[in-house]
């Protein structure tokens, strides 16, 4: 009973990725995106997006009381060593109560350009107190240029890192209840992850990770 899994899986592309090496960190004005060099955060900042209470804690409630009962039919996945996620269950919707559907719709509007289409079904990821995301690209086969995604129940740190050159990194704070938006540089030559809690550090900042939802709109491929 996984054929809907074996879509969300290909969406992620592992890229090999490691030797992080941590250097200079230069802040852009949010303070939300610290980075190797002051010229990346500058030139990558108009490819990436953090929009803090982009929902209240009422529309978090919202979304998932919706999403809860499908969660938790399924059991956190942690054997998969070679998935691009460690300790995650994940599922997708595609019809939504209007309340969710209005916020959703608010993540499209500011997220995508007009008459982009989008992937029809919404990507729900609910990684684990001790869940991560690995370094990854999405599919260029089934996503396009923007990734978009809501942050519920914890603060996390995301790390994008250049491929081919992993000197060139940007971290994101995005905090629960959150926006973030990957665009085209952002998404096609950069992986991006999630961190795990041992290593979610922000600006020398600890950054508790609990348990985490995601809410993900994606774009098709032009
Ligand atoms: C993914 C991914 C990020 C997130 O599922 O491909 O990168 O915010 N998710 O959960
Ligand atoms: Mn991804």
């Amino acid at each position: 009973m996984r054929p809907r899994l074996a879509v969300l899986t290909r969406i992620r592309r592992a890229a090999l990725c490691c030797g992080h090496t941590r250097r200079l960190s230069s802040c852009a004005g949010s303070g939300l995106v610290v980075g190797s060099s002051r010229e990346l955060v500058q030139r990558l900042g108009s490819k990436v997006e953090v929009r803090t209470a982009f929902i209240s804690e009422e529309e978090e409630g919202t979304l998932l009381r919706e999403l809860e009962p499908s969660l938790k039919k399924k059991r956190y996945e942690f054997d998969h060593w070679d998935d691009a996620i460690h300790g995650y269950r994940e599922t997708e919707r595609l019809s939504w109560g209007a309340a969710c559907e209005e916020v959703l719709n608010r993540v499209r509007t500011v997220a995508f350009p007009e008459g982009s289409p989008l992937l029809g079904p919404v990507h729900i990821l609910d990684l684990d107190k001790t869940g991560y995301i690995k370094p990854h690209i999405d599919s260029v086969k089934f996503c396009g240029s923007t990734i978009a995604g809501l942050s519920l129940l914890s603060d996390s740190i995301m790390r994008l890192v250049k491929e081919g050159a992993n000197d060139e990194w940007l971290d994101l704070l995005l905090p629960r209840h959150s926006l973030y938006i990957l665009r085209d540089e952002a998404r096609y030559n950069f992986t991006h992850e999630i961190l795990k809690d041992e290593e979610s550090v922000f600006n020398g900042k600890k950054v508790p990770r609990l348990r985490r939802i995601s809410v993900i709109c994606r774009n098709l491929p032009s």
